[in-house]
């Protein structure tokens, strides 16, 4: 059997084998893992699901991609939900300071589960640039480090600061705070 691929003999006795691809330990704990700085990031779903997401692909006034983490070697970050990120490009004159500090050219990425009870699938509102989120209706302004302004969610959405680099969006830090619902 070759490194790469585990092989498994149908038990019917028919000869077919089945081909299935091997998975290494570092590879699932990369896919695990939270973003780390130097990952791209891949559209999540839809058409361009597994595209490697550009600053070009994102425009001022455009909802919000949904994207995972793609570590430099190519393994995406699928193994955790709490690996989901919007990610969205603003006018950076509407954004606080702290949020532009952290944005790239415009374009922020913030965690996509609630800091509630843990629901995804936040909506988008273009004209207040607000998250809100399907489960209990809180609501998270994207042009101030994703703070709360409506609903039960106890903290902002955790935020992961962009660089461009070769018109790429990638990771400059990990998450500014841990992703998803903290028990007391
Ligand atoms: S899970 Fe989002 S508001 Fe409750």
């Amino acid at each position: 059997m070759n490194d790469r691929r585990l092989v498994l003999r149908v038990a019917t006795g028919s000869g077919l084998a089945l081909v299935l691809p091997r998975t290494s330990g570092a590879q699932v704990r990369a896919r695990d893992a939270r973003p780390q700085e130097g990952d791209r990031f891949v559209v999540a779903a839809g058409d361009s699901k597994g595209t490697v997401v550009r600053l070009p692909d994102l425009q001022t006034g455009s909802p919000p991609l949904s994207v995972l983490p793609r570590d430099p070697s190519g393994t995406i970050r699928d193994g955790s939900r709490l690996n989901q990120i919007l990610m969205v490009r603003l006018d950076e004159t509407r954004m606080s300071a702290a949020t532009r500090t952290r944005s790239a050219q415009g374009v922020l990425a913030y965690s996509a589960v609630c800091t509630h009870t843990g629901c995804d699938g936040l909506s988008w509102a273009a004209e207040t640039l607000r998250f809100r989120c399907p489960c209990h209706e809180s609501e998270f302004d994207a042009a101030d480090g994703a703070r709360v302004v409506g609903g039960p969610a106890p903290r902002r959405l955790p935020a992961l600061p962009l660089k461009i680099v070769d018109d790429y969006v990638v990771a400059a830090a990990t998450f500014s705070a841990r992703a998803g619902v903290i028990q007391p």
